[in-house]
């Protein structure tokens, strides 16, 4: 497995990939690798003829007073994961390379960036998506690879590369979870064990609003009612926001349908999870 640090080595490698008429997957990530992340890179394997993983934490997603600097990485073990996962090439830029400071362009996806998990983070979309944008042109993918886990997200790419006429296709991959259903995911490694235990609630109550919907509940308002009431009642938890949205523009929805995404946000003391439930 390669590890490729510049713009101009990737753009290369890419290249030649493309005049051996070889497809490219491409996974990019933040590091911290685990089960979710390597998810997709199977996914990628299984697919394409090479696969490139990034991994960089995009300083543009993330606000004053986030956990940037905090944000777990580790290199040396990201690299194992990777290539025991399949990874051909890892593409790990430098920060100053990627992000210069006079850099003035950027993407937004207006009113998909502003609503649920861009009212509470105002300019993370922007961030999210002039970074991919920026890694699409670099790695030139055939085929693109995103978790469901962070449904929004994938959501609002879709849209970027329908709208900025992007050459990639995109596969969701379904979200990983613990044994005990946690979503798997790199913010988990700040959770104590009492919050460890406190964070299932966001999985309870997705579980318990699938039960109610199995059982023939068609409307939002008593789904969301029922979810509202079992995260009240986890001492550790608070609720950013929960809603019954539409999965391709995350407008809300009285009905539910098989179009229909639950999504939420909790706070568990100081760590901010997501998870959702597609109901297709
Ligand atoms: P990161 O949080 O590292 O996630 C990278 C990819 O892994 C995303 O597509 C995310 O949805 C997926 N993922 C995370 N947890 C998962 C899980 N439990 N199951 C399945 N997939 C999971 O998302 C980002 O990084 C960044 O915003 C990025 C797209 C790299 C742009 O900086």
């Amino acid at each position: 497995m390669k590890i490729v640090k510049t713009v101009q080595n990737m753009r290369q490698l890419s290249k030649k990939a493309k005049a051996n008429n070889k497809s490219v997957g491409f996974v990019p990530t933040m590091g911290y690798l685990h089960d979710g992340h390597l998810s997709l890179i199977h996914r990628a394997r299984k697919d394409c003829d090479i696969v490139v993983v990034s991994i960089f934490v995009n300083p543009m997603q993330f606000a004053q007073g986030e956990d940037l600097k905090t944000y777990p990485r580790d290199f040396d073990m990201d690299r194992k994961l990777a290539e025991s996962a399949g990874a051909d090439v890892v593409f790990y830029p430098d920060a100053k390379h990627i992000c210069p400071k006079d850099s003035s362009t950027f993407i937004s996806v207006e009113n998909l960036d502003k609503i649920w998990e861009g009212k509470t983070r105002p300019e993370h979309f922007r961030g999210v998506c002039t970074i991919v944008g920026k890694l699409f042109n670099i790695v030139n993918p055939d085929i693109a690879y995103f978790g469901q886990k962070d449904a929004q997200q994938t959501a609002i790419i879709k849209r970027m590369i329908k709208d900025l006429n992007f050459n990639v296709s995109i596969v969701v991959v379904p979200t990983v979870r613990e044994k005990d259903g946690l979503a798997m995911s790199s913010r988990n490694k700040y959770l104590s064990s009492d919050e460890r235990k406190a964070a299932l609630v966001l999985y309870r109550s997705l579980q318990e609003a699938k039960e109610m919907i199995k059982n023939g509940e068609k409307k939002s308002d008593n789904v969301l009612e029922r979810i509202k009431s079992i995260i009240k009642k986890e001492r550790l938890s608070y609720m950013d926001y929960v809603g019954i949205v539409n999965f391709e523009d995350f407008s809300s929805v009285s009905e539910i349908s098989k179009t229909s995404l639950i999504i939420i946000a909790c706070r568990i003391g100081k760590t901010r999870l997501i998870d959702n439930f597609l109901l297709i």
